[in-house]
């Protein structure tokens, strides 16, 4: 008899039940773990700038324009409308603000509440900004509107993504 250790049919059975066992989880997981992350399998669209507008168009008084970019989630390829509001400061530098409220998400006006015409101010919860897009204390955001990267070519404006800004303190 050899000194080789044996496998009894019971061990063999239990050998081979989990294997396939385990691939058919493997088999059935595989899918739903690569549906649940796709979307970070795709390449990000970050750092593209988009034309918005003619930069001989902007005034001091901040301006809403509208742009819309296709967006492909995961198989889902939809237009996705941006918007921003823009204007050139005392020194004519450019300030592209998103025109979302801090708050919660609703979408800001210039100068839309007639008690604070210098301002933004969101309809929602009355969140007020001032003309930086700075939050004003007392008002329920908690931090300024962010602002989007921009870049001047050939007298157009592009912007890219909005960047989040700290919040305030004492706001
Ligand atoms: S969402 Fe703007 S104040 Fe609440």
């Amino acid at each position: 008899m050899s000194d080789r250790k044996r496998v009894s049919r019971r061990q063999f059975l239990n050998y081979t039940l989990t294997g396939v066992g385990g691939f058919m989880a493997a088999g059935m997981l595989a899918p739903m773990v690569r549906f649940a992350i796709d979307p970070l399998l795709e390449p990000t669209e970050k750092g593209t700038y988009h034309s918005v507008v003619s930069v001989d168009e902007l005034t001091n008084e901040p301006k809403r324009f509208d742009w819309s970019i296709d967006q492909v989630d995961a198989w889902y390829e939809s237009k996705v409308q941006k918007t921003a509001w823009v204007y050139k400061d005392e020194n004519g530098d450019i300030v592209p603000l998103s025109p979302i409220c801090t708050h919660l998400g609703c979408t800001v006006d210039w100068a839309s509440d007639k008690s604070h015409p210098e301002q933004f101010h969101c309809p929602c919860h009355g969140g007020r900004y001032t003309k930086e897009g700075i939050n004003i204390a007392g008002t329920p955001p908690t931090a300024p509107l962010a602002v989007y990267e921009h870049k001047v070519k050939d007298g157009m404006l592009y912007l890219g993504d909005a960047i989040p800004r700290e919040p305030r303190k004492g706001a």
